[in-house]
């Protein structure tokens, strides 16, 4: 196979193109909470993918950034939450350092949002309630346990999966006691709208003392 370089695959390949919709600032509320909940409904509304996938950023115990994509569970004016093992990586990420940023990226909109403050992991009951809302498949999924260990056999995995599942239906109020739900409290968001060969549009919230001050940003 002929390599070529990743410079020459990229060439001319489109960015932040097509039909993108407007962000007027001034017309923007006073906290970032609503101006979320507007954008997340227009991306519904324009077809875009996973909306709700997130990448979350953590920092290990040498100060490294991790970053995942996980699936937003739930926003309100308190933050932005999902759900994890607490055991997974970035479960022990949070416990030892519980900072996270959070970053939406809707491509076919241009459109980023940023979010980043402190992580308040939810009460046992609270994470209870969210594990059974859960599909039994997605429960059994979670019952497998050892997130990021490494699979030494790949064959084990289709009996533990298989266990879990029966597990699950067989006890169906059982909850992973590492099922764990953790929400970003904002103090700062960025809402980005990219726009073609001009100056991408920026405003971030930013939390002062009980309120929000909002500021544009240079792009
Ligand atoms: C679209 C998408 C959604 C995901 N949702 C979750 C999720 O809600 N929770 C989760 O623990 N992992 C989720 N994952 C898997 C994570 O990206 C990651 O592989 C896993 O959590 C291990 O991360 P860690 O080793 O940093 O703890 C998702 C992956 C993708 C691509």
């Amino acid at each position: 196979m002929r390599t070529r370089s990743v410079r020459a695959l990229l060439f001319g390949v489109p960015m932040l193109s097509g039909q993108l919709p407007a962000f007027d600032p001034d017309a923007a509320p006073a906290e970032p909470f609503p101006l979320f909940v507007d954008w997340l409904t227009e991306a519904l509304a324009a077809g875009v993918r996973e909306p709700h996938a997130v990448s979350v950023a953590t920092v290990d115990a040498d100060g490294c950034p991790d970053l995942r994509v996980v699936a937003l569970r739930d926003a309100t004016e308190a933050g932005w939450s999902f759900a994890t093992r607490a055991d997974s990586p970035k479960g022990r990420q949070l416990a030892a350092q519980p900072q996270a940023a959070l970053l939406f990226h809707w491509r076919e909109q241009a459109r980023q949002i940023r979010v980043r403050g402190s992580v308040l992991r939810a009460d046992p009951e609270t994470a209870a309630r969210d594990f059974l809302d859960r599909l039994p498949g997605s429960r059994a999924a979670n019952l497998v346990g050892h997130q990021s260990e490494v699979l030494a056999d790949p064959a084990a995995f289709p009996p533990a999966l298989d266990a879990a599942l029966a597990r699950v239906e067989s006890e169906p109020d059982t909850v992973d006691p590492q099922h764990a739900l953790f929400t970003v409290r904002p103090r700062t968001v960025e809402f980005w709208q990219g726009v073609p060969n001009r100056g991408h549009v920026r405003l971030r919230y930013r939390h002062a003392g009980e309120a929000w001050t909002r500021e544009r940003l240079w792009p």
